[in-house]
């Protein structure tokens, strides 16, 4: 089935289009200007993105959906050079934690000479993308360290080797780590801790992936790594157990390799 929903711009009916358009589970919206619910135009490129979005927002809400929802935007600036900060602040605003794809293209002109910004999305209902790994940030050291501690395993210390951090984050919320510390040409993969309620879903895989994909990245030949138990889960991500006696690559001037928890650890090889 197909619903449309209108918003009452004076352009829907002489052209011919909806706001928005739902099939199935689909959505897609209309590319949405700094016009206001009365017919009023905001000013300044912040605030005509921030209409814009606020527009979407309304129309993805009659159709069943929210802003979470939104897998993609199309922004259309009229001056990119100058605005493209001010509107994709506002579209941090609504996004950051939703991460739909996006463009952001300069046009030659919009429909009315006070536009500077016109946005469009499309959404697929109930989706709400809302778990994605990203470079951890600073202030995401102590959420890292809780669940860390919280599984028994060692927290890196301002002691160690830098250590790369990745984080899961769930509605802005960390769920899960790991880490890439560099002993060139070796690594090692540290911290992969999942939050118990989001076990099971692939987010260790997905973890431990992106930092083999890191450490080939930085031209690493080898990815090392320590552990107390979940041999197996990394034998399935192409790690294999080496002998720890005698081991003295660059990898064994970690810290890591001193800590007491890690006596009993095996370690394991990867090859990138
Ligand atoms: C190990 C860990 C990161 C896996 O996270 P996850 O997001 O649940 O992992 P995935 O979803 O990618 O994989 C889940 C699978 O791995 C298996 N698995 C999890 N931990 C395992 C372990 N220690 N040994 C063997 N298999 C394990 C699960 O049983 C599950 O198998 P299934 O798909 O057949 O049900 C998580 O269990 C954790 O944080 N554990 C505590 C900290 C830890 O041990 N970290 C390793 C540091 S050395």
């Amino acid at each position: 089935m197909r619903i449309a929903v209108q918003s009452g711009a004076p352009w829907e009916a002489k052209v011919g289009y909806a706001r928005a358009v739902r099939v199935g589970d689909r959505i897609v919206v209309t590319g949405t200007t700094g016009l206001t619910a009365d017919g009023t135009p905001t000013e300044g490129a912040e605030a005509q993105a921030r209409q814009a979005l606020a527009n979407i927002e309304t129309a993805l809400a009659k159709l069943g959906a929210s802003t979470r929802d939104v897998i993609r935007t199309r922004m259309f600036v009229t001056d990119i050079q100058r605005d493209w900060e001010a509107i994709g602040r506002a579209h941090g605003e609504v996004f950051a934690h939703v991460r739909p794809a996006t463009s952001m293209v300069e046009v030659s002109a919009l429909i009315a000479p006070w536009m500077v910004v016109e946005i469009e999305a499309e959404a697929v209902v109930g989706s709400g993308a809302h778990l994605f790994i990203e470079p951890a940030a600073i202030n995401d050291h102590a959420a890292i360290a809780a669940l860390l501690e919280a599984a028994e395993q060692p927290v890196p210390g301002s002691d160690d080797a830098p250590v790369r951090m990745w984080v899961a984050r769930h509605e802005g919320r960390v769920v899960g780590a790991a880490g890439l510390e560099v002993h060139r040409p070796q690594g090692l993969l540290r911290s992969v801790v999942v939050a118990p309620d989001h076990r099971r879903k692939g987010l260790g895989a997905a973890l431990t992936q992106g930092v083999i994909s890191a450490a080939r990245e930085a031209g690493l030949t080898q990815l090392f790594l320590l552990t107390l138990g979940a041999n197996d889960y990394f034998a399935s991500h192409g790690f294999a157990d080496i002998p720890r006696a005698g081991f003295d690559g660059p990898v064994a001037a970690s810290r890591a390799f001193a800590l007491h928890a890690c006596d009993n650890a095996t370690l394991m090889r990867r090859t990138l």
